[in-house]
């Protein structure tokens, strides 16, 4: 089985890499092989591999920048996913998108199940319901999964964030009223897998189980840090308002997504959000060892 994963080197398709399941022929394709907002390129790319998959792995994901870099948003999150969409409906690929928390407005006090009303409070937020929605018109058979505060033992993310200021200065300031749920992208590579081995389709929630302030998410860094081996000293963490901490995209302050329906069609639960944590700082503690043992 052919499966194709665009954007590779993100977080998500390393771990689609790093996690294939045997008989998978897979084939990940960075930008630069496959820009996914140039339809000419997506359609010679299926054509060409006839993939029995796609995981849309690619998106803009600058949340900031895109409130100033509107264009660039939507054209990878929107149009790009509309043209992959386009393509795997036309030759019977089976496509599996990636969407956000960000589509939700975060007033609820009570998670967000798949069909709750979306309301998207920043620009990123806005260009990934406007893909979710080509997807679902141009391909109606395609799964759209959507997930949270993602990070892994590789790439930009709050983990690697908070263990270099944790090293740098000893101590963090970081929001406490802003909750959602931590997850590795690991599980989420799982989560991908298995809603193809089941040809799954509709909208579904994956994140790690349990919440976390990003405060609390802070804290368990510094704990497991130490623990680990990841941090080599102690460091503290200070909780602070959104309201201390501006920046240019609003952000939902509650993004926990119900994912009671994902468990159950998919027959697979996500792990508390502590467990992989634990699991990615033992493997970047290994890799800081490895470094200086390499570097001397
Ligand atoms: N990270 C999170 O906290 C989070 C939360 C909720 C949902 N999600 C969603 O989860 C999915 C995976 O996220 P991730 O964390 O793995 O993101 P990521 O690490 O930022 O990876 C995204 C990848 O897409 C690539 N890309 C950007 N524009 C592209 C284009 N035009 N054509 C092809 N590739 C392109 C990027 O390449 P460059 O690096 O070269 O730009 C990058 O390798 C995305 O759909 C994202 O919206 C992420």
């Amino acid at each position: 089985m052919t499966v194709l994963v665009t954007g590779a080197g993100g977080q998500l398709a390393n771990e689609l890499v790093r996690t294939a399941p045997k008989g998978v022929d897979l084939v990940a394709l960075s930008e630069r092989e496959l820009d996914i907002t140039d339809p000419d390129a997506v359609e010679r790319t299926v054509l060409r591999l006839r993939p029995e998959a796609i995981v849309n792995a690619a998106a803009y994901t600058a949340v900031d920048k895109a409130e100033s870099d509107v264009d660039a948003a939507f054209l990878v999150n929107r149009d790009g996913a509309r043209s992959l969409a386009e393509s795997a409906h036309r030759h019977g690929a089976w496509l599996v998108h990636i969407s956000t928390d960000f589509v939700f407005d975060g007033t609820s006090g009570t998670p967000y199940l798949p069909e709750s009303m979306p309301h998207p409070v920043s620009v990123y937020g806005a260009s990934k319901l406007a893909g979710d929605m080509a997807v679902r018109h141009a391909c109606p058979s395609a799964a759209i999964i959507r997930t949270a505060w993602v990070y892994a033992s590789e790439g930009k993310n709050f983990v690697h964030t908070m263990l270099r200021l944790m090293r740098e200065r000893g101590s963090v300031r970081v929001v406490a009223d802003q909750v959602g749920s931590p997850t590795n992208a690991r599980g989420l590579a799982a989560c991908c897998w298995r809603v193809i081995e089941r040809k799954a389709t509709g909208l579904f929630h994956w994140t790690d189980a349990g919440v976390a302030s990003w405060y609390d998410f802070a804290m368990a860094i510094a704990e497991l840090g130490m623990a680990t081996g990841a941090l080599s000293r102690p460091a503290t963490v200070e909780p602070i308002r959104t309201a201390d901490y501006p920046t240019p995209a609003r952000r939902p302050a509650y993004s926990v997504l119900d994912k009671t329906s994902t468990w159950q069609v998919l027959g697979l639960a996500g792990e508390h959000w502590r467990e992989p944590l634990r699991r990615t700082l033992e493997e970047i503690a290994k890799d800081l060892c490895h470094g200086e043992c390499v570097h001397g």
